[in-house]
């Protein structure tokens, strides 16, 4: 499977390696953590394919937008969303039953699997496009990078996700869930964001996600072929 190799790895730059330094520290402090096999993950992502391996592929139900950019997202974020959505935090009804067949090792290798998952071909953007004055508001007012990372692309955890590049009508919607409470197929329970969103209307939470979209990063479909 050609698309496996990993071409994307971090500069020697001293982000990168306090990042390195961080994701060392990481895996130390918990011993509890599952070791991630990428090759198996690899395998497993056979059952994932058909929605994240087709650039641009439309969910329909119960919203219509396009499928989240999970190659080249932190691994960690992946298993922390694939286990919410087992556990029920996450509502999405297809993600539920996927990650309900999961084990936590299944979970810990797709998340190593799709974090490399990237091919060389990814943009040579070098400029951040800024944000419109009444963005740059908005993003201050929740001080979204102190977490997300300053542009958005290197959050400040492993275990946080992307945001930069990913699709605006995902971004939407997932901005929205976190505000969304007692619907059988849609919200998400997370404090942290449900705190957030709390502070913005939906015309600012769609400004928002316009501006997360149209900025370079990591994320990216990359299409797969089910046949090996
Ligand atoms: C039938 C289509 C479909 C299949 C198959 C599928 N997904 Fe998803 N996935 C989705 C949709 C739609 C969402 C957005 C759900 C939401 O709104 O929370 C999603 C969300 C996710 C997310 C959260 C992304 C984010 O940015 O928060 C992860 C991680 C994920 N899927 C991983 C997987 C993995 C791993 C597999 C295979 C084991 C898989 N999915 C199979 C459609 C699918
Ligand atoms: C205190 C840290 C923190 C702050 C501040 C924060 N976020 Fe988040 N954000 C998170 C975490 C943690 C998650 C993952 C939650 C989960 O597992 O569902 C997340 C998830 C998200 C997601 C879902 C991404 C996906 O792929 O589904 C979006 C969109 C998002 N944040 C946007 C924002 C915006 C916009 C702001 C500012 C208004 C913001 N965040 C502020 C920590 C933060």
């Amino acid at each position: 499977m050609k698309y496996a190799t990993p071409h994307r790895f971090a500069p020697a730059s001293s982000a990168g390696f306090l990042s390195a330094l961080a994701c060392a520290a990481a895996l130390i402090a918990a011993p509890a953590a599952q070791a991630q096999d990428a090759a198996a993950g690899q395998t497993k992502a056979a059952m994932c394919i058909g929605c994240h391996g087709i650039p641009g592929y439309q969910s329909s139900f119960p919203e219509v937008f396009k499928v989240p950019k999970i190659s080249g997202q932190n691994g960690g974020y992946i298993v922390a969303a694939l286990a919410a959505y087992k556990k029920g935090e996450r509502k999405h009804p297809t993600m539920r039953s996927i990650a309900m067949s999961l084990t936590d090792k299944d979970m810990a290798d797709l998340g190593a699997f799709y974090e490399k998952h990237v091919t060389s071909d990814i943009k040579s953007v070098s400029t951040t496009p800024q944000p419109s004055p009444a963005v740059a508001a908005l993003l201050t007012k929740g001080a979204c990078a102190s977490c997300h990372g300053a542009d958005y692309n290197k959050p400040i955890a492993p275990n946080y996700p992307k945001l930069a590049g990913q699709h605006a009508d995902y971004l939407y919607a997932s901005l929205r869930a976190y505000g969304t409470e007692g619907n059988p197929n849609l919200g998400r329970a997370n404090a942290i964001m449900g705190g957030q969103v709390k502070a913005f209307n939906r015309a600012e939470l769609k400004q928002i996600a316009d501006y997360m979209a149209s900025l370079p990063g990591d994320l990216q479909t990359v299409r797969q072929s089910p046949f090996r």
